[in-house]
């Protein structure tokens, strides 16, 4: 379970810094992983409305968004942004981030694709702010609901508190621990009930790739979906994500990840291999399943496409065994 925090404030040790780092303290209590992103650090650029993303699904900025933050977001179980309020909504520097999910947008509703965590994903919005007006927070709202919906993500609520300026106001708020300890129990107790199934192969980059993808698409509410390989490749095939689109799978920026990345998230009870070999992964009381399965790594997108058929076909029969 991924819990990815968005930090949209450029002040450490102020009111968003504390309830970010106490919202992912309570995730891992509840055995997420977490990653924060200070956003105001990175190298992510406006957009410059290249269109680029509406015609061809990718962004031609070269920045921390290619290289690592798109992946980030789809990576994601559950995403958090914190921000304060500057003038009515989020800061320039989370905005930023925010526009460049255009191409995300793009890639939902001009390329008509879905991502295999659209079933599961979740948003969720903490936000500070020095005034008490009625209407505080309603533009930041707009925008976090239209940024979720690109995500692929149900956006699942907030914390919003007015009449928090200088930093420490937020620490000593009389309710935050209780808010934030309920907020995070919500959102994170339907995901721990997931049984957990490792798919691994030798690269990563097809096969293991295909099944996490499909068994995420098809049973991501019942199943956590690790993906590892013995020997993982430098990035995923090609084919593979022009064949998955095929389906209406979006793999685009999937990326590969070893076994022991993949065991990271906590041990599988259900291990399905694919010519991972002698170093195929052993948890003790898992169950093995060996499915026999062509490799396509180099051979031509008509194998691809049979290889990812048969997948999709075992991949049923294993989620409807599983849930
Ligand atoms: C540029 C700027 C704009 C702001 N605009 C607003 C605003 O429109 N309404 C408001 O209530 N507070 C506004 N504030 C106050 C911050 O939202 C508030 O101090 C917040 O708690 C700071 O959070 P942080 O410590 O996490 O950065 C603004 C502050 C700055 C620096």
């Amino acid at each position: 379970m991924r819990v990815l925090g968005l930090q949209g404030s450029p002040r450490k040790n102020g009111n968003n810094d504390y309830l970010l780092q106490r919202f992912m303290e309570a995730a891992e209590g509840h055995g997420a992983l977490t990653r924060t992103l200070w956003v105001d650090r990175m190298d992510i650029r406006p957009c410059k409305e290249f269109t680029t993303c509406e015609k061809k699904g990718f962004c031609p900025i070269d920045d921390a968004m290619k290289q690592e933050v798109y992946a980030l977001l789809r990576e994601a179980d559950v995403i958090v942004a914190a921000t304060p309020i500057f003038f009515y909504n989020m800061t320039a520097q989370l905005k930023a981030l925010v526009d460049r999910c255009q191409t995300l947008w793009s890639r939902k509703y001009m390329l008509k694709l879905k991502d295999p965590g659209c079933r599961i994903r979740q948003g969720y919005l903490l936000a500070t702010a020095a005034s008490k007006g009625k209407n505080l927070f309603e533009g930041l709202h707009l925008t976090t609901h239209y940024f979720y919906d690109a995500l692929d993500a149900r956006y699942a609520g907030s914390l919003t508190y007015r009449e928090i300026e200088g930093k420490g106001e937020m620490a000593a708020h009389p309710t935050v621990a209780a808010d934030v300890a309920a907020a995070v129990a919500a959102l994170l107790k339907p995901l721990e009930r997931r049984r957990r199934v490792l798919f691994a192969c030798r690269e990563n980059a097809c096969r293991s790739q295909m099944a996490a993808g499909f068994a995420q698409y098809l049973a991501g509410d019942k199943l956590e979906v690790l993906y590892g390989g013995s020997s993982p490749a430098e990035a995923v095939n090609p084919l593979m994500v022009e064949a998955m689109a095929e389906k209406g799978i979006d793999m685009y920026f999937r990326r590969t990840r070893s076994i022991d990345d993949a065991l990271a998230e906590g041990p599988p009870g259900v291990i399905v291999t694919m010519g991972c070999e002698e170093n195929c992964p052993f948890a003790p009381g898992a169950e093995r399943v060996e499915w026999q399965l062509p490799d396509p790594a180099g051979a031509p997108l008509e194998t691809m496409r049979r290889v990812r058929d048969e997948i999709e076909r075992r991949v049923g029969e294993l989620a409807a065994r599983l849930t």
